[in-house]
């Protein structure tokens, strides 16, 4: 069972470093604990998962709005928030300003407060009735005591967030609904096993009546993923915010239900489920079962040789065709053909196209299954059908 190797986390760290994943942050100078590089497919990986996100928690609905605010505020933005007496020394300081003009201010722990600061703004701009929600995607700040476990724990590290406003009396609906959508928002991007765990009142952040922390199985135990927290009016009233409800003609204080999830947490949750071991024609392999939405390659198209003009040019010609339809499209024509196919199995290539001496013939080419490594022949006008 692959969740209880021992080796799992060394081989995920590796395999990102090796591939081009994910690198220490200054590593040619002994690297910063808590610090992390996205390289090429790891920035491909963690855009996919944000992009689908955003799909799925604001544009696919009508009641979302979306917002990205600055990273540093008015200091008193997180005296406001209570973040300064709460966290204090785990906020990163930092000087806004020079000389005479300058003032102390803080790198945002959470991406939240930029939300409920613009609430104002965000309601005259569209007039939007209760519920509704504002999302943000965006880096936030620790500075962690103890930075551990790879990307699991960061002093830099990205939210994607959402405050959704409601009326108090709704609060158990919404958190309901949005329970139900990050569930399902983490079998879609291939996460598996979460635990729910309903935070005892002693261990919740100092905004919230209930929070379920949506724990996964990480190597090293089971921890936090994403939270999802009822937030009440802690914030907008500290910030001294209200709303005018037009049905009632009154003024209130919308409470609000935040479902927040790490980027870094996913990309590594999804790294983690996605890692199989198994064996093909007879030899060991390692690679990624990523889903096909979010995977850094979706095709690649290999020429059988590199040198000769004529598997080459059409292979062009299929790429070409191929790259209208899906976006992460790779051309590879490096090393032998089986090297090629375990390099794309190890970032999690779902398909590879390879264009041979028969393809000019007959204009078909093989097509390689990812999970299975079984290999098949598909006419080039039929290719996008069968990539989908
Ligand atoms: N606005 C609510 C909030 O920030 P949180 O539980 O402190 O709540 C939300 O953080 C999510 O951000 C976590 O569930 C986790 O995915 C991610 N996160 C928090 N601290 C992190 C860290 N030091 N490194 C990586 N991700 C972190």
């Amino acid at each position: 069972m692959k969740k209880e190797d021992p080796k799992l986390m060394e081989k995920i760290v590796s395999l990102c470093k090796r591939r081009g994943f994910i690198y220490p942050s200054s590593e040619i100078y002994g690297g910063i604990a808590g610090f992390w590089n996205y390289g090429h497919y790891g920035v491909i990986l963690k855009e996919n998962i944000k992009c689908l996100w955003k799909q799925r928690f604001v544009f696919d609905r009508e009641d979302m709005f979306i917002t990205d605010t600055s990273i540093i505020s008015a200091p008193k933005v997180l005296e406001a928030s209570g973040h300064i007496s709460n966290f204090g020394n785990e906020i990163f300081k930092t000087q806004v300003g020079t000389g005479e003009e300058t003032a102390v201010s803080h790198l945002r722990p959470e991406t939240a407060q930029g939300i409920f600061v613009d609430f104002k703004n965000v309601v005259d701009s569209h007039h939007p009735a209760l519920p509704f929600g504002v999302a943000q995607v965006g880096k936030a700040f620790r500075n962690e005591i103890s930075p551990r476990d790879f990307i699991f724990r960061q002093r830099e590290f990205e939210q994607m967030e959402l405050e959704y406003f409601i009326r108090e009396a709704d609060w158990e609906k919404y958190f309901e609904e949005w329970r139900k959508t990050m569930n399902k928002f983490a079998k879609e991007i291939g996460i598996a096993r979460i635990h729910e765990l309903d935070v005892p009142e002693g261990d919740r952040a100092h905004y919230s009546k209930r929070t379920i922390d949506f724990q996964f199985n990480y190597p090293f135990g089971q921890a936090e993923l994403w939270g999802l927290a009822y937030r009440t009016d802690f914030d907008l009233k500290n910030h001294g915010l209200d709303y005018l409800d037009e049905t009632t003609g009154k003024r209130i204080v919308p409470h609000v239900i935040e479902p927040s999830l790490g980027v870094d947490r996913s990309v590594l949750a999804v790294l983690l489920s996605a890692y199989t071991e198994d064996e093909l024609g007879g030899e060991p392999r390692n690679y990624l079962k990523l889903s096909k939405n979010i995977a850094p390659v979706r095709v690649a198209v290999f020429p059988l040789l590199k040198n000769k003009p004529e598997l080459v040019k059409k292979a062009r010609e299929v790429y070409a065709m191929v790259k209208k339809d899906f976006s992460s499209i790779e051309f590879d024509d490096n090393g032998n053909i089986g090297k090629r196919y375990r390099r794309q199995d190890e970032i999690g290539t779902p398909f590879c196209i390879t264009i041979d001496f028969d393809t000019l013939e007959d204009d078909t080419v093989t097509l390689r299954d990812r999970d299975s490594g079984e290999q098949r022949r598909v006419k080039i006008k039929d290719l996008k059908e069968a990539l989908i």
